[in-house]
C-alpha cells in the first residue's frame, strides 16, 4: 500500500490509507506535514497504536510538547475521558462540548494534535473540525474590514463557564488567572488569514458586552457552517492529526460511562497569534 488519499469534505479533511510501518516510522512525515496544512484535518483508519508508538510517531511530525499542566504518573500521552477513573481533568472535559481551538491563554498555541482512539461511544462522541482559513476567506468584505483591527480577549473562564450550574469561587478564581488579547483575524506567517474565535473569546475590545459577544457569536456560528466542517465518526484504532492554527473542534455530547477514550499527543506550535516564527528550543 502506498500513500492513498480521499477527501472527506469539501474544504476539510482527507482520509490517508498508508501502510501501518511506514505510518509510524515517519518515512510520509513530510507527505502528512504539506498534507496537513491543506486539508487542517487528516484521518488515518485503522492504525491502532500503543502510547510509546503514538509518541514515536507524534515526534517525527513536529516538536513533541506534553500537554500543558498534565502530568498523569509521568505519562507523556493525555487520556480523554469523561470517566474520573480514566483521566484527572473528566470534570472539565464537558467544555470540548463547545467550538474551541486549543492554547487560547498559552503563549504560543498548539501546532497540531494527534489522537487514537481506543474505545468508542455508541451514541455521540463524534468530533467536529471547521477550517477558519475558508470561512475567513468566505467572510463578505464589510466582515472582514469590521474585524481586520480587532482583538477578543480569551480565558480560561469563558471556556468553562458552560460547564457549570454554578462555579465554585476557588474554581473561577484559577480560571481568571489565564487569559490574553488575540488579534480575530490571525495572520499566519506564510501570509494567509484564519479566525479566531471559539468558546474561549470573551469579550471584544472596544466593543459593549453586548456587541461584542454578538459578534464572537455571529463570527462562530459562520466558520462552522456546514460547507466550512467534517464530521468525524470514531472507530477503535484510529489515528486523527488536527492542525489547531487553522481549526476550530468540538467533540458532540456522549455519556460519562460510555466507556469512549481518546489518547492524545501533540506538536507545540510553531508561530504565535501575531504569526511569529518560535524556535524549536522555545517552544
Ligand atoms: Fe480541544
Amino acid at each position: 500500500m502506498s500513500f492513498e488519499t480521499r477527501e472527506l469534505a469539501p474544504s476539510i479533511g482527507t482520509e490517508v490509507r498508508i501502510d501501518r510501518a511506514d505510518l509510524l516510522s515517519g518515512k510520509y512525515a513530510g507527505e502528512i506535514r504539506a498534507l496537513l496544512k491543506q486539508r487542517a484535518v487528516l484521518v488515518f483508519p485503522d492504525a491502532p497504536v500503543n502510547d510509546d508508538e503514538q509518541v514515536a510517531f507524534s515526534k517525527t511530525l513536529g516538536n513533541f510538547a506534553l500537554e500543558d499542566g498534565y502530568d498523569e504518573k509521568g505519562s507523556e500521552t493525555y487520556r480523554i475521558s469523561l470517566d474520573p477513573n480514566e483521566s484527572q481533568r473528566a470534570s472539565s472535559l464537558k467544555s470540548s462540548f463547545r467550538w474551541h481551538l486549543d492554547g487560547t491563554t498559552a503563549d504560543v498555541p498548539t501546532y497540531a494534535s494527534i489522537i487514537s482512539a481506543k474505545r468508542v461511544a455508541a451514541v455521540g462522541g463524534q468530533t467536529e473540525f471547521c477550517n477558519t482559513y475558508a470561512a475567513y476567506e468566505a467572510l463578505p468584505d464589510a466582515d472582514k474590514a469590521l474585524i481586520e483591527d480587532l482583538h477578543a480577549h480569551h480565558s480560561g473562564y469563558a471556556m468553562i463557564l458552560g460547564t457549570w450550574l454554578e462555579m465554585p469561587y476557588e474554581q473561577y478564581r484559577n480560571v481568571r488567572s489565564r487569559g490574553a488579547d488575540l488579534p480575530l483575524v490571525w495572520r499566519h506567517r506564510d501570509g494567509r488569514k484564519s479566525l479566531v474565535v471559539g468558546s474561549s473569546a470573551e469579550y471584544v475590545l472596544g466593543m459593549t458586552p453586548q456587541e461584542g459577544l454578538g459578534l464572537l457569536f455571529r463570527l462562530t456560528e459562520w466558520a462552522t457552517q456546514r460547507r466550512f466542517v467534517y464530521r468525524h465518526e470514531w472507530s477503535e484504532g484510529d489515528i486523527v492529526i488536527w492542525d489547531n492554527t487553522g481549526t476550530l473542534h468540538r467533540a458532540l455530547p456522549y455519556a460519562a460511562d460510555s466507556g469512549r477514550l481518546l489518547v492524545k499527543t501533540r506538536l507545540a506550535g510553531e508561530e504565535t497569534f501575531l504569526g511569529r516564527d518560535v524556535e524549536p528550543e522555545m517552544a
